[in-house]
């Protein structure tokens, strides 16, 4: 597969890399010429993921963490930079989801979903910008959801991690525009994961009914929107959230 792409030189630090939308956003990614950092908790699962890509002849490298933890984030991402010198793009993708009515909701549930969702992302961020700063350039896109502006019954950990995100979003976008650097959103609808895998087939039937263009999306459709956020033609787009949702926040 071509190496020599538009993104070629370019290294892409991704996280939740090890499966769905990650995983799409790390091939679209190398597939440009990109190499790709891919950020997981699970180091078995990781390193098959990026053998995965390189069986497809795509430049890739495991960076196994936990982005809830700060110290391993800020060791992860110096030997990144020890390495290749730089970061061109940081994709902060990686997002659980513990739902729950509020009533019921567990302390744990909560924090577990804030931590991941918005702090591990307030630490990849933090600890890519100095580089980024330097270099005067940088792309930081980050995973939101529908959800952030619509809700939804039993995710209110989720929602507000997401909505919070894009908040952080435009804030940092004004904070380091001067600098080159770019900061946007995509806001997924229903993307077919293993985050969706477990609904059965009425939520599905009925998730499909709420979707204008009537199917749940793909992890590359995701993947596209991100392409082409850190791409040449991108550049003068910051602090905005681009809806992947087949037209569900019409
Ligand atoms: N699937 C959807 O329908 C959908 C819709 C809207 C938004 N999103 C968002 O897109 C992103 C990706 O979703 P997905 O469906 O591919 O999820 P997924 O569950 O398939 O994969 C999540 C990835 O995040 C990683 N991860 C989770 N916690 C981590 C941690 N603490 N440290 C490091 N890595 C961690 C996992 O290892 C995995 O690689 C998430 O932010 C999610 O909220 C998904």
């Amino acid at each position: 597969m071509s190496r020599d792409g538009e993104l070629s030189g370019r290294i892409s630090l991704v996280t939740g890399a090890s499966r769905g939308i990650g995983h799409a956003i790390a091939r679209r990614l190398a597939r440009d010429g990109a190499t790709v950092v891919c950020v997981a908790r699970n180091a078995e699962r990781l390193e098959e993921a990026v053998a995965s890509l390189r069986k497809d002849g795509l430049t890739a490298e495991a960076l196994p963490l936990d982005i809830r933890d700060e110290d391993a984030v800020r060791s992860g991402v110096e030997q990144t930079l020890a390495r290749h010198t730089r970061i061109d793009h940081l994709i902060n993708n990686a997002g659980i989801t513990r739902d729950g009515l509020l009533l019921r909701m567990k302390t744990d549930d909560w924090k577990t979903v804030l931590e991941t969702n918005l702090t591990g992302m307030f630490f990849l961020t933090r600890a890519v910008l100095s580089a980024m700063v330097r270099a005067r350039s940088g792309r930081i896109v980050n995973l939101s959801s529908v959800v952030a502006r619509s809700g939804n019954p039993g995710q209110s950990n989720y929602c507000a991690s997401k909505a919070a995100i894009e908040g952080f979003t435009r804030s940092l976008a004004l904070e380091i525009a001067s600098r080159g650097i770019t900061v946007n959103a995509v806001a997924p609808g229903f993307i077919n994961t293993d985050m969706t895998a477990g609904l059965d087939d009425k939520a599905r039937q009925a998730m499909t009914g709420r979707i204008p263009l009537r199917r749940l999306g793909e992890p590359d459709d995701v993947a596209g929107a991100v392409r082409f956020l850190v791409g040449k033609e991108a550049s003068y787009i910051t602090g905005t959230t681009l809806n992947v949702n087949g037209g569900m926040h019409l």
